[in-house]
């Protein structure tokens, strides 16, 4: 992508209620199969993005969130939420990245990375956050996955090109005890997670782009690829989904 369909980009995105599948139920879920927790764990929630997750988990804990995006308009318009909803003492929300997380010098009891360790990808997230969770922490993140063996050769392609690591449930769990994490529990988000506040907000935002830049082509460019990646999703989501995994460091 251009500058100017980075842009664009960001403009499909702009005040979407998420940036990827979820729902307040799953971070819960996950959320729960974390036992013995401190009593105020502090949780560094790592590609907060809006920061749907980031409240949900401010309302099931009464320790400290530290919140992490490189996306100014992300960070800022957290920043405002957090104030206008009298939060700023338990969130602290951070412009920063996730590939260089080093400065900060605590050791956290959670973290927790909804639909953003794709990014760093899957195994190195597990490496390199490691040393930010304190013995006995744990990590729960959501990873696009394989379901089923075999996808279509369009929807292959489309997630090889798009993310190449991309594992089947097995291969996550072997990669996690690779990083020498105990496998507390995973579980699929159901489709209502896809659609109720990511791809159906996405795609009425689509839908008013493509008219807004029916006569440019770099833009819609843009605009399709979304549209395809949504088109795909609603023709073959028996073969991938959103995995919750939630592991524990249990050694040094
Ligand atoms: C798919 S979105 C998920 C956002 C949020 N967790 C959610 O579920 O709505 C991925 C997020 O990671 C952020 N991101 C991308 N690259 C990043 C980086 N290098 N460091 C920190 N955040 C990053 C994006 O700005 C975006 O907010």
């Amino acid at each position: 992508m251009n500058d100017k369909q980075t842009e664009i980009f960001f403009q499909i995105h702009q005040s979407l209620p998420r940036e990827g599948p979820g729902s307040s139920e799953s971070t819960k879920n996950a959320f729960l199969k974390m036992i013995d927790l401190p009593q105020n764990p502090n949780i560094l929630d790592i590609g907060c993005g809006p920061g749907i997750q980031t409240f949900d988990l401010a309302s099931l804990i009464n320790g400290k969130i530290t919140a992490i995006d490189n996306h100014p308009v992300y960070v800022d318009e957290l920043k405002q939420k957090v104030f206008h909803k009298g939060l700023s003492d338990q969130i602290e929300v951070i412009n920063a990245d996730m590939f260089a997380l080093d400065f900060l010098n605590t050791n956290f009891d959670i973290i927790w990375v909804e639909g953003a360790i794709y990014i760093i990808g899957f195994e190195n997230g597990l490496k390199q956050w490691r040393p930010l969770l304190k013995l006995e922490g744990y990590l729960a993140a959501s990873e696009i996955t394989w379901l089923k063996p075999y996808p279509p050769d369009e929807l292959k392609e489309f997630w090889n090109t798009g993310y190449p690591a991309m594992q089947n449930i097995e291969g996550n769990l072997q990669i996690i005890q690779n990083c020498k994490y105990k496998i507390i529990d995973y579980f699929v988000l159901p489709e209502s997670s896809w659609w109720n506040d990511y791809y159906n907000p996405l795609e009425k935002r689509l839908q008013i782009m493509q008219k807004h830049y029916h006569d440019d082509a770099e833009a819609l460019e843009v605009v399709n690829m979304a549209q395809f990646e949504i088109d795909l999703y609603r023709k073959y989501f028996d073969y991938y989904g959103y995995i919750f995994y939630i592991v524990q460091k249990l050694s040094n």
